[in-house]
């Protein structure tokens, strides 16, 4: 049948989103799948049902597309779509209630406060409880947009004004020194672990997609047991905010060799440079493969 191939969006990360998408239909062209771009910004859904696709293969970023609104719409019109349903696409978007399903399960995540728009905050104090140095991070954004880094009050002051243009609720969590990771999982499997390494003082935006100084080292160096705890914590992860399908974990390894798990996405970049083909890659999947297997998982 005939699918649709939807990307680009109004979220904050259209710019992703049109890079991912245009990637992703051009190795379903390639395999001789009958695919077509839709951008929801330009075109009603109901268009979808009068051009006459059977099948959405989701590659939105953000609001509106990774946040199980539209998820929820293709479910009601009864067209089988790629990836996570409603709920577990609504909480991995949520990155507040994303981290309390973590500690609820157990699994480690950083140490958070939530700043919520129009409270009073007590910079200093907020500060004391996490160790000095913060990460601000906007609840419900991604790729690290309206994220900054404070260790000062007049910083995370600023750093609070930012992360409040893209959301009302804002996630100020204790900064983790270390290094950074990602797991890929596919039909429930984690695949090989990927390490990014930035000269930055984190993976930013920059970082992940305008830099060329970004190293990425696939499978990680990590020990054995290191590899299968991540993999393991991620995968369970994935498991307790109810994604399926396929997605991405990130996570931090601090000096002490504790690992921290920041979020799950539900519709991760897609990019010929993203981290999900990486790691595709390195278990012997191509582009085109990877592709071709998730959408078979619409249902
Ligand atoms: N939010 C971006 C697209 C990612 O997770 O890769
Ligand atoms: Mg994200």
């Amino acid at each position: 049948g005939k699918v649709a191939v939807m990307f680009g969006g109004t979220s904050a990360e259209r710019e992703v989103s049109l890079r991912s998408g245009a990637a992703v239909l051009a190795a379903l062209q390639k395999q001789g799948v009958d695919a077509h771009a839709f951008d929801p910004k330009d075109q009603p859904l109901s268009a979808l049902t009068s051009a006459g696709f059977d099948r959405v293969f989701i590659v939105l970023h953000g609001r509106g597309g990774e946040d199980g609104t539209m998820q929820g719409a293709l479910q009601l019109m009864g067209l089988p779509y790629t990836g996570s349903r409603v709920l577990g696409s609504a909480l991995a978007m949520d990155k507040i209630r994303c981290k309390w399903l973590f500690q609820a399960q157990g699994l480690p995540t950083a140490k958070f406060l939530v700043a919520e728009a129009g409270k009073q905050l007590n910079y200093q104090d907020i500060l004391q409880q996490l160790a000095g140095k913060v990460m601000v991070k906007p609840a419900n954004e991604g790729s690290s947009i309206g994220m900054s880094a404070a260790s000062t009050a007049e910083e995370l002051e600023q750093a609070l004004a930012v992360a409040f243009k893209y959301d009302s609720d804002v996630l100020v969590e204790q900064w983790i020194q270390g290094r950074e990771f990602t797991v890929s999982i596919l039909n429930g499997k984690a695949l090989p672990v990927v390490e990014m390494r930035t000269p930055r003082s984190f993976y930013d935006y920059e970082a992940k997609y305008q830099s060329n100084s970004t190293e990425y080292l696939c499978p990680a160096p990590l020990t054995a047991d290191q590899t299968a705890f991540l993999q393991n914590a991620a995968t369970a992860a994935f498991t307790a905010v109810g994604a399926s399908g396929w997605g991405r974990v990130d996570a931090m390894l601090d000096e002490q060799g504790n690992f921290y798990l920041l979020e799950v996405n539900t519709v991760p970049g897609m990019t010929e440079k993203s981290l999900v083909p990486m790691a595709a890659k390195a278990a012997g999947l191509s582009f085109e493969q990877l592709v071709l297997q998730i959408l078979e998982q619409t249902v």
